[in-house]
């Protein structure tokens, strides 16, 4: 039997990379114009990063994680996700001495394990924002904003915003303590699992997936209710950032988002396209998370995209969406000297900043226009002995069949300025 990739893990063939490589080049340019800049850390982490950073009691730490020992029996976790290790480094490399907040990005991939479907994977790659060292509630809008802006960027229109107050460790307390004395009431109500996470961290309730618990939630007291005067105002005031900048957004008093380092402002985008695993991407505050990792008090925000379900609900939204690959120059060639001359054609193209491939399998002449034609080539030059004589090469326009003798010389040029042209063209 052969080998399969693992289950919940896939592999990203040519067709689609030139997808993620847009997503990427997207990300890098936006990011880069709303001063954030990149930072790459380790796939994988020692394990009490995880514990201590996401919170022990959360689905992710409880369930999702990879974790092994490694030849000396220490305990490491692939990454679930970038922001524990994105403050590790922060503290780790003394980052806080830069003017602040320092507003870095990453990208790369994440492991969780859960159950694989349409949108959620056991492998999947995220794209990401934190920064760190400002209170600002301008700076929640702007963080927000930024993953509005990336995805209308993408392409995608059908976004929902939904954002929250999660309380600071003044007036979360409360509401907790409330929470449980409620659920408490009706607990057994619940399954297994929130049965347990009323005693241990009553938040964790809102994440269950199943049905009878979010129902049961209904009668739960909101925590838009119990927030102090300083969560409410800074609340207040990143709602008017967002609508100063025309920002429609819904209130939704159970995103809590799954991780216990969240303070303040959360916010998750969903589509309106897909189906259960909706979220686009979601982020939020988390003020004390460096003081928890042991360094000095440092507020922090930030966001991740899911890159997986960015294509999902492109390919829902319009096919327009799809990316044209860069126009490609196919020579065909016939005979050595022919070939050879090709050789450094084809070098001259690619230095000009011309895509250009050739036969390698000594194809027909026949077969390399049809070689040409299934690579979608949007031009092909023709060199055979009668056109090295003359000093000239033939090219075909393969959207209208035109044909031309141009001289070897003025190629590579006269194929720039016919590419230039169908660019302006198709814009
Ligand atoms: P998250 O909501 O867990 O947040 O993940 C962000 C996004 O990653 C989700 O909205 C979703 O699009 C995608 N995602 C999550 N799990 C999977 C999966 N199993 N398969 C495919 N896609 C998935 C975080 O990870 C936080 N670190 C975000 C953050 C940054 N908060 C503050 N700063």
């Amino acid at each position: 039997m052969r080998t399969k990739a693992p289950r919940g893990t896939y592999d990203i063939l040519p067709e689609k990379a030139r997808d993620w490589y847009r997503l990427e080049e997207k990300a890098v340019s936006l990011f880069e114009r709303y001063g954030y800049a990149r930072i790459v850390t380790p796939t994988f982490e020692h394990t009490d990063l995880f514990q201590r950073g996401i919170g022990e009691s959360t689905d992710i730490v409880q369930k999702e994680m990879y974790t092994f020992e490694d030849k000396r029996g220490r305990s490491l976790t692939l990454r679930p996700e970038g922001t524990a290790p994105v403050v590790r480094a922060y503290l780790e490399h003394n980052l806080s001495s830069r003017p602040l907040p320092v507003k870095l990005y990453y990208m790369g991939q994440m492991f969780r394990y859960e159950r694989p479907q349409a949108g959620r994977n056991r492998e999947f790659w995220q794209i990401g924002v934190e920064a760190m060292g400002a209170m600002d509630p301008s700076l929640d809008a702007e963080v927000i904003l930024l993953l509005i802006h990336y995805l209308r960027d993408v392409g995608l229109s059908d976004l929902n915003l939904h954002i929250n107050s999660m309380g600071c460790t003044e007036c979360r307390p409360r509401f907790i303590s409330e929470l449980r004395k409620s659920l408490g009431n009706y607990e057994d109500q619940f399954c297994g699992d929130c049965q347990r996470r009323v005693k241990e961290n009553p938040l964790r309730i809102f994440d269950c997936k199943k049905e009878q618990c979010q129902e049961n939630l209904e009668k739960a007291p909101r925590i838009s209710d119990f927030i102090c005067s300083s969560c409410s105002d800074h609340f207040k005031s990143v709602q008017s950032y967002l609508e100063e900048t025309s920002t429609d957004f819904e209130l939704n008093h159970r995103l809590v988002r799954g991780f216990d380092y969240y303070t303040k402002t959360t916010f998750e985008v969903v589509s309106g396209r897909l189906g259960a695993q909706n979220a686009l991407g979601g982020g939020g505050r988390y003020d004390q998370l460096v003081e928890e990792f042991g360094g000095p008090a440092t507020p922090g925000i930030g966001f991740a995209i899911g890159l997986e379900r960015v294509l999902l609900a492109l390919s829902e939204e319009s096919d327009q969406n799809r990316v044209h690959p860069n126009p490609l120059v196919f020579i065909a060639a016939l005979g050595k000297e022919s070939k050879q001359k090709a050789f450094t054609l084809l070098y001259q193209m690619r230095s000009q900043g011309i895509s250009a491939d050739t036969d390698f399998q000594d194809r027909s002449l026949k077969g390399q226009m049809k070689m040409a034609n299934k690579r979608g080539a949007t031009y092909t030059i023709l060199l055979g002995s009668d056109e090295l004589d003359k000093g000239v090469c033939g090219t075909r326009d393969m959207d209208t069949g035109d044909q031309q003798e141009i001289s070897l010389e003025k190629c590579v040029d006269w194929l720039k300025q016919k590419l230039r042209e169908k660019e302006q063209q198709s814009e």
